[in-house]
């Protein structure tokens, strides 16, 4: 049995957006991440803005996205995701009304058409492309998805991507075509688009059903094969291109090993259990991503207005980028320990916190490596353990946020400065005296608070004079008190 997540309400975001959902979604996570008073005004106006602007790009205007080129009709443009090119439409096989009247009354059609793509591709990939005019009262969103990602038990050379569309009326269905496409800079870019194209002025009226929600909805399900030998899956590059599709991966992902993921959907969010991807990057343009765990060389997590959460587990950078969302996460980050390329993780959001619990570790006995962390938000406290590092490790780490609390946590191995500023609250640099030595040879621990001066207090600390010059730890803040603890 493939095992298939369909529940899309967890994510922030539900799958299938109208305006008025979008609105109440994007109001309760506002109220969610913000207590605060200050300010609210103005971040209500800023939130009817982006619903504008959402509505704008995604729902009734012109065509999102570009796209280069028509084919097959040519009466008309369909849209083509940029730099990809149509090998074939599938036709689509309906299904009876009465079959699905009984599940969902605003959908009573459905259709479906589905594509083998080869394993073995170069990159597969998923895009999506619409061109939407729409008039008058109608300012809802034409149509949404979802994904589903699942390995199934057969082993095999295909990846299978299946796509149901739902449906008010067959004007709809005629409106949107799913093709086998393949990218024009290279051999075997393997991938399955979804085009939509739709005119209002083509519509009577009196055919209009105002359910309010998307007039089409997908619901896509990609299956991996099993691996061959019966352990990991290997694939070279999976990417998607979407608009407003949320994708889901299932818990049997974990077996399938991504050289390279790239992810990019808007507005609806990305949700894993366990992912493995040597290069991985993930966008979304308003909702959350939230992994459990990511395991990753390198990744880059970017959204806007989405939390991110998870733990992430990565050998040589991560990135997470949000604004008006917290970070909420677990951070592994075990390099090979080598000094040229310093393991690396960037923490940025806006008016949220930010919170991490990051232990780091190199896997080579003989070198403890370097490390560089930063993290930096304007309205949120940022709290960052740093649970563990490596003997003799070199740790650069910057904490910044405006109006806020700052805490480092560090551990006994940390030797190096420690620089804490603000300056209308309190600082303070607290060094544990009564430390062991981590190397278990009874050093003495050296340094201590060396300056303090107005809003800013320095402090020097190691097991020896040479190592209290290894790392540098900065924590700032303007109106938010500052704690060290080492
Ligand atoms: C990690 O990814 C970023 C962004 O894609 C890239 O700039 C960087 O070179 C990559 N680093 C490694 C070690 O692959
Ligand atoms: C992530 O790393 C932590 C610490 O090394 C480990 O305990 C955990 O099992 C890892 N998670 C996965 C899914 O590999
Ligand atoms: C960090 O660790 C603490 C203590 O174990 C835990 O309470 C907290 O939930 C963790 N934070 C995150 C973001 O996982």
């Amino acid at each position: 049995m493939d095992e298939k997540t369909t529940d899309n309400t967890n994510q922030g975001l539900p799958a299938y957006v109208t305006h008025a959902e979008l609105a109440e979604a994007l109001h309760h996570q506002h109220k969610r991440q913000k207590r605060r008073r200050a300010g609210i005004f103005l971040k209500i106006v800023g939130l009817i803005a982006l619903v504008h602007w959402v509505g704008h790009k995604y729902g009734s205007t012109h065509h999102t996205g570009q796209y280069s080129r028509s084919f097959d009709d040519p009466e008309d443009k369909w849209p083509i995701p940029p730099e990809t090119q149509v090998e074939k439409c599938a036709t689509w096989s309906e299904s009876t009304p009465e079959a699905f009247s009984v599940i969902d009354a605003h959908y009573p059609h459905s259709a479906s058409a589905s594509f083998n793509l080869p394993v073995e591709s170069a990159a597969l990939f998923l895009a999506t492309r619409s061109i939407i005019h729409r008039h008058g009262k109608h300012h809802g969103l034409f149509a949404a998805g979802a994904i589903d990602y699942v390995q199934g038990t057969d082993s095999g050379d295909n990846v299978n991507v299946a796509v149901t569309a739902q449906y008010w009326h067959t004007a709809h269905l005629e409106a949107a075509k799913v093709c086998l496409l393949s990218k024009t800079d290279g051999n075997k870019q393997n991938g399955v688009g979804i085009l939509t194209k739709w005119e209002d002025e083509d519509w009577e009226d009196d055919h209009d059903h105002h359910h309010g929600s998307t007039e089409l909805r997908f619901q896509i399900t990609v299956t991996f094969p099993a691996a061959k030998d019966g352990k990991v899956l290997d694939i070279e590059k999976f990417e998607t291109d979407l608009e407003v599709y949320s994708q889901t991966f299932a818990g049997s992902m974990k077996e399938v090993h991504f050289k390279a993921l790239e992810l990019k959907s808007a507005l609806a969010g990305i949700t894993a259990k366990e992912l493995t991807a040597d290069v991985a990057t993930l966008r979304t343009s308003l909702a959350a991503i939230d992994i459990e765990t990511l395991k990753s060389n390198n990744a880059t997590l970017t959204t806007a207005l989405g939390r991110i959460e998870g733990t992430y587990n990565v050998t040589d950078s991560l990135s997470l980028t949000t604004s008006n969302a917290p970070i909420n996460v677990d951070i592994n980050l075990v390099t090979d320990g080598s000094n040229e390329r310093p393991g690396n993780i960037k923490l940025v959001t806006t008016n949220a916190a930010i919170e991490a619990n990051i232990s780091l570790a190199s896997s080579s006995e003989s070198s403890p490596g370097s490390f560089d962390v930063s993290a930096h938000t304007a309205h949120g406290q940022v709290e960052l353990p740093i649970l563990a590092l490596p003997i003799d490790a070199e740790l650069n780490l910057e904490a910044t946020t405006a109006l806020a609390k700052v805490f480092v946590g560090l551990p006994e191995t940390y030797e190096g400065s420690i620089e804490a500023t603000t300056s209308l609250a309190n600082v303070d640099i607290k060094i544990d005296s009564g430390a062991k030595d981590p190397k278990g040879e009874d050093r003495k621990r050296v340094g201590g608070v060396e300056r303090v001066r107005r809003g800013v207090v320095n402090a020097k600390v190691g097991w020896s004079r040479e190592g209290t010059g290894r790392g540098k730890v900065q924590a700032r803040s303007s109106l938010g008190g500052i704690l060290v603890e080492v």
